[in-house]
């Protein structure tokens, strides 16, 4: 008779680790709130060359909330013809490889299985092509589709002279770390353009596509989330669930505590270890719901996202939240926003991030302050479906970078007090409307 209707934790999000009752295997499964997401390699073929082609590929995010961050993508594959890198602009190979069979002319990269890397933004003009130089990074697309993508040129060479030339084969994407799992190269509909002030269409010879989706299995990463709850009407405050993202070692006195986090390179870094600030539920961020006032037409949400890293900022963070309250005009007065298109959960996907100059950095926590961002959220009343009651002004899900953060059970959800009913409190709340206004 308390909250068993709204939050059936069911979900087939898998692939973030959501709660599931069946696990998908990694590579049928998806994030029902982000069906459509993929980072898609778009391999170009735009000229043929004396001794071999030019080529342009393009690396899109196609997920709504998840990004790419520092230190940023590197991508690789294996040549399957001996063909060798020539040159390349707006991207580079990590290793040039034995060049010896080349006497006049040394080639860009030699290597089979080149990783290649973005440039920095900062890069000089001769390095540079269209669309490129994002240091590796890239955002989500609800959050910035213009910064969603980068692209880079490449001239290969092929000992084949026969113009049938081959994709690579083998393509991984570290987007930094690992969790992208590929598809070949296929064949797909040559990339058109437009020329001539979008008066004539050109297209690319040949176009092949490989598609890479993230999966939390694969990255085999622990959880970095969780979620705590609070509201006016119960003094309570509903923590993370113990253990969300690990278990605190058994001295209680200590506050700086280590966790492990997922290599974020193939390098050997510190990354692997991070201090957080010791606490029950040991997860680096937190994201707190306080639902704050109840006016007649509207209510007030409070939500605070904090880092409890000593030693990691989050730059360009983003935040989901999925709450049917979202359906109506919603308005956040620190964060950036917007609703995300979806057709199973329409209206209820809410994503957040921050202010340019002020708010897009999530620092580090201090022994004397918690790093944190925070925003009021005003959302305006569908009077047929609100209510306080069952936890319905609660979060149905919360993601964080696009993964997925632990839920407290609804069982230990912020409860109305005794006796009120929904006419006695909605008296007590005219009343509070009355003297606010
Ligand atoms: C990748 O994402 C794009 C955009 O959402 C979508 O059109 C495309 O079908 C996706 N590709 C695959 C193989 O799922
Ligand atoms: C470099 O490649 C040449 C030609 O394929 C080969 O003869 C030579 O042994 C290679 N050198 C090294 C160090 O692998
Ligand atoms: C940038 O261009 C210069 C001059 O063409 C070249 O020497 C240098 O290696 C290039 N750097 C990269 C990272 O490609
Ligand atoms: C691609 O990877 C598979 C499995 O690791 C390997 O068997 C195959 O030889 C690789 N292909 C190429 C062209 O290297
Ligand atoms: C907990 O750690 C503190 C400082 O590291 C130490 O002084 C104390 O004895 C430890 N307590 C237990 C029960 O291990
Ligand atoms: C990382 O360290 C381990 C053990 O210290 C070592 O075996 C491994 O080769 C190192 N990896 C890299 C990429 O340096
Ligand atoms: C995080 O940001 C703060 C303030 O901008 C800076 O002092 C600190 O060095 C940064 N930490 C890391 C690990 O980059
Ligand atoms: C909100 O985000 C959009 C898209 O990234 C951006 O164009 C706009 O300037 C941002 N607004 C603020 C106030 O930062
Ligand atoms: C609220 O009511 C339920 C059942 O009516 C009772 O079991 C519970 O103890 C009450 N709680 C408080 C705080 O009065």
């Amino acid at each position: 008779n308390t909250t068993s209707i709204i939050f059936q934790t069911s979900s087939v999000a898998c692939c973030n680790g959501a709660p599931t009752t069946t696990l998908g295997l990694s590579k049928g499964c998806f994030d029902p709130l982000d069906p459509n997401g993929n980072v898609t390699i778009t391999y170009d073929i735009r000229t043929w060359t004396t001794r071999g082609y030019v080529g342009r590929v393009t690396v899109q995010n196609y997920y709504q909330f998840r990004h790419v961050e520092k230190p940023g993508w590197k991508l690789g594959w294996t040549w399957t013809r001996d063909e060798v890198i020539w040159s390349m602009s707006g991207a580079f190979a990590t290793e040039q490889g034995n060049c010896s069979l080349f006497k006049f002319d040394t080639p860009h990269s030699c290597e089979e299985s080149p990783v290649i890397l973005d440039l920095m933004p900062e890069a000089s003009p001769e390095n540079r092509s269209e669309g490129c130089c994002r240091g590796g990074v890239l955002s989500a697309r609800a959050v910035d589709p213009s910064k969603s993508f980068t692209s880079f040129e490449i001239s290969v060479g092929s000992m084949d002279e026969d113009g049938h030339e081959q994709p690579p084969a083998n393509v991984t994407l570290m987007a930094p770390g690992l969790g992208y799992t590929c598809s070949p190269f296929l064949d797909a509909h040559p990339t058109v353009s437009s020329v001539i002030d979008g008066k004539r269409q050109v297209q690319v010879f040949r176009t092949w596509k490989s598609t890479c989706t993230y999966s939390m299995f694969v990255a085999n990463k622990t959880p970095l989330c969780c979620v705590s709850l609070s509201t006016f009407y119960n003094p309570s405050i509903t923590p993370c669930p113990t253990c969300s993202c690990g278990c605190r070692k058994a001295n209680k006195s200590s506050v700086h505590c280590t966790r492990e986090e997922h290599p974020l390179s193939t390098t050997n870094s510190s990354n692997d270890l991070a201090a957080v600030q010791c606490s029950d539920h040991m997860c680096p961020v937190r994201v707190h719901w306080h639902v704050m006032t109840n006016y007649i037409d509207h209510w007030r949400v409070k939500l605070t996202v904090s880092n409890y890293n000593y030693n990691r900022n989050y730059s360009n963070w983003n935040i989901l939240v999925q709450h049917p309250g979202f359906k109506q005009s919603t308005e956040a007065f620190s964060f950036n926003s917007s609703q995300l298109p979806s057709f199973r959960f329409g209206g209820e996907l809410g994503v957040f991030w921050g202010i340019e100059y002020y708010n897009t950095e999530l620092v580090q926590s201090t022994d004397i302050n918690v790093g944190h961002v925070t925003t009021e959220i005003v959302l305006e009343k569908d009077l047929e479906s609100f209510t306080l009651s069952n936890g319905w002004a609660l979060p149905r899900r919360v993601y964080f970078n696009g993964d997925y953060c632990q839920m407290p059970l609804p069982d230990t959800f912020p409860m109305l007090p005794n006796g009120s009913s929904k006419q006695t409190l909605s008296i007590l709340l005219l009343l509070l409307a009355f003297l606010f206004w």
